[in-house]
């Protein structure tokens, strides 16, 4: 069950009851002394009506303590009810958690959406640099915890494959391509070949010239230009599923924006029609004069160029209808870097101009910033390259846990990425997304802390209770009573009551660092809980009380962990 949606409909009928009608603020007070939850409705209620707000919340507090989940509701402050939950209710909601091992209390939300999640999406002959990382780490996340709480999701890969730098690719492999490289590591070997006809053209404007013609018999369908450009993109996918391979992320489409090329004309035809566009200077471009925000960015959107040539902002106007009438779909989430905001916002506005009612939102987020404080860079000041960093994640993990842990040798092997690629997850996922974060090789690859090698050992170690115990928690009775007796019983139970509200948070805010935030709590309530409660030298009813409350962190930390894209294994 979700807690705090029931807590604020048991205060709203409260209120109703007692004192008329008022939408009550549910809280959650920084300090435990100040009860688990706090309402503040009567606050608002008596600014109102005039009255002072202690006397109302009075008889609310009176009600609420008269509901079997609450222990105690006191008034407090200038108008408060602080709210205690009951142990003896607590115990039998974790009774019902631990019974549906199919969902571990989540429930399914009541009106399903049928969600296209836009993420990843390097550009082909463009170097995947770390706003793709973020995208990619973000969005597969995102796509998990949608479909856990029941959305239909469709993940698409919306790869740039076909931009102006084809010109410039094409003759740069036909020059300076090796055809080795081009098979090994296409991602870098385009880079390249790119790069250095792009800096012949800058100073040969025969160059040029030529880049522009090859360009242009590409867009015509000209076969050969066709066939490498086809053999290009299918390299650099290979090597792309690599990545996404060791990153355990999965795609169900990859439409890239050539897939929308033969849409465009007609798109634009159609935005001149109905006067959502017009020409400007030879130009086809939307105009947000009267838009009252983006009226004041004075930029306007363009979909088609002088030369007759179709931009980003054309392939995406097109994606989004096709979405809208191929796939059904009713919401779109773009997990893109902030620095393309008015891109979407542009977007959105032109889209909902044509009649579009998708819900659609550009789920942003900030910078991955190195030790100096800067974008994340390598020494010599280029790029990271997505395997470089997964690579010495692993090799780090590794080094950690034989210096820290007793591991196996030949488990070693095996944990090294787990361990050391969920690190790297973590680090992006525990950050609020709109934020920037540093980059910082020892917190992110910790065993204390908020990092995701602390919450893998404390769920492992809670294996090895098992384990050491002989105990099989399959074989563990869900139903058998808990005993909430100890401070520390009581609040890591309360913290498990907590996993369902901050999954359907993620979800509808799309900010999964609201999930990690909930295991990293859980794990320091369950370590506090280890430290004082004994649970296999314990006896009778305790220890298997005990036990169970072992058994639900471990499966809350295993679940909430696999949301995020990280596995969590049985020993370390
Ligand atoms: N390829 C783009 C880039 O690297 C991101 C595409 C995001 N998705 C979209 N529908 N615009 O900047």
């Amino acid at each position: 069950m979700r807690l705090e949606p029931y807590l604020e409909q048991l205060a709203a009928k409260a209120i109703a009851d007692s004192l008329g009608e008022a939408a009550p603020a549910l809280l959650r007070p920084a300090d435990p002394a100040h009860g688990d939850y706090q309402i503040n409705g009567a606050l608002p209620l008596a600014k109102r009506l005039g009255k002072n707000p202690r006397e109302l919340a009075a008889p609310l507090a009176e009600a609420l303590a008269a509901a079997p989940c609450i222990e105690a509701a006191e008034v407090a402050g200038p108008g408060f009810v602080n709210l205690r939950l009951s142990p003896i209710w607590i115990a039998r909601e974790l009774n019902a958690i631990a019974v549906d091992r199919e969902r571990d209390g989540v429930p399914a939300v009541d009106q399903p959406k049928k969600t296209v999640v836009d993420y990843s999406a390097p550009n082909v002959a463009k170097p995947m640099h770390v706003g793709h990382i973020r995208s990619t780490v973000i969005g597969a996340a995102l796509c998990r915890v949608l479909r856990y709480v029941g959305h239909e999701v469709i993940a698409d890969n919306h790869i740039g494959d076909w931009g102006t730098q084809f010109g410039k690719v094409l003759i740069g492999v036909r020059r300076f391509g090796d055809p080795e490289a081009l098979e090994a590591r296409p991602i870098d070997e385009l880079e390249r070949c790119y790069k250095l006809a792009h800096a012949l053209s800058e100073k040969d404007p025969a160059v040029a010239d030529e880049a522009r013609a090859e360009l242009a018999k590409l867009q015509q369908g000209d076969p050969e230009n066709l066939a490498m450009w086809r053999k290009l993109v299918a390299t650099t996918r290979a090597e792309l599923d690599r990545i996404y391979d060791r990153l355990d992320v999965e795609f169900d489409m990859w439409r890239g924006e050539s897939a929308y090329e033969p849409m465009l004309p007609a798109v634009v035809e159609r935005l001149l029609a109905e006067g959502i566009a017009r020409e400007d200077e030879g130009a086809v471009c939307v105009f947000f004069d009267d838009h009252p925000k983006l009226k004041k960015s004075k930029t306007p959107f363009i979909v088609r160029k002088r030369d007759g040539a179709f931009l980003y902002s054309t392939t995406d106007i097109a994606t989004v209808l096709w979405r809208r009438d191929e796939l059904g779909a009713e919401r779109a989430l773009y997990v893109v870097d902030k620095r393309q905001a008015l891109h979407f916002e542009q977007l959105f506005a032109t889209v909902e101009r044509l009649g579009v009612a998708m819900e659609l939102q550009h789920v942003s987020f900030g910078t991955i910033l190195g030790a100096n404080g800067k974008p994340l860079k390598t020494r010599e000041g280029d790029l990271i390259r997505l395997s470089d960093l997964l690579d010495e994640a692993q090799q780090r993990a590794g080094a950690l846990m034989q210096a820290e842990l007793e591991v196996r040798e030949e488990d070693l092997e095996e944990l090294a990425p787990i361990v050391g690629i969920g690190a790297i997850k973590y680090a992006d996922l525990s950050q609020n997304r709109n934020s920037d974060y540093r980059f910082d090789w020892d917190k992110l690859i910790s065993f204390k802390g908020n990092a995701s090698p602390y919450l893998q050992y404390a769920h492992a170690r809670i294996a090895s209770i098992f384990r050491k115990g002989e105990v099989d928690p399959d074989a563990l009775d869900p139903n058998s009573k808990l005993e909430l007796t100890e401070a520390a019983e009581l609040a890591l139970a309360k913290h498990l009551m907590r996993f369902a509200d901050a999954v359907h948070q993620a979800a509808e805010s799309a900010l999964p660092h609201l999930i990690a935030d909930h295991l990293y709590a859980l794990a320091r309530a369950f370590s506090v809980f280890f430290e004082s409660c004994p649970v296999l030298r314990s006896e009778g009813t305790t220890r298997s009380s005990r036990l169970l409350l072992c058994w639900l962190t471990a499966r809350q930390l295993r679940r909430g962990l696999g949301l995020l894209g990280i596995e969590a294994p049985e020993r370390m």
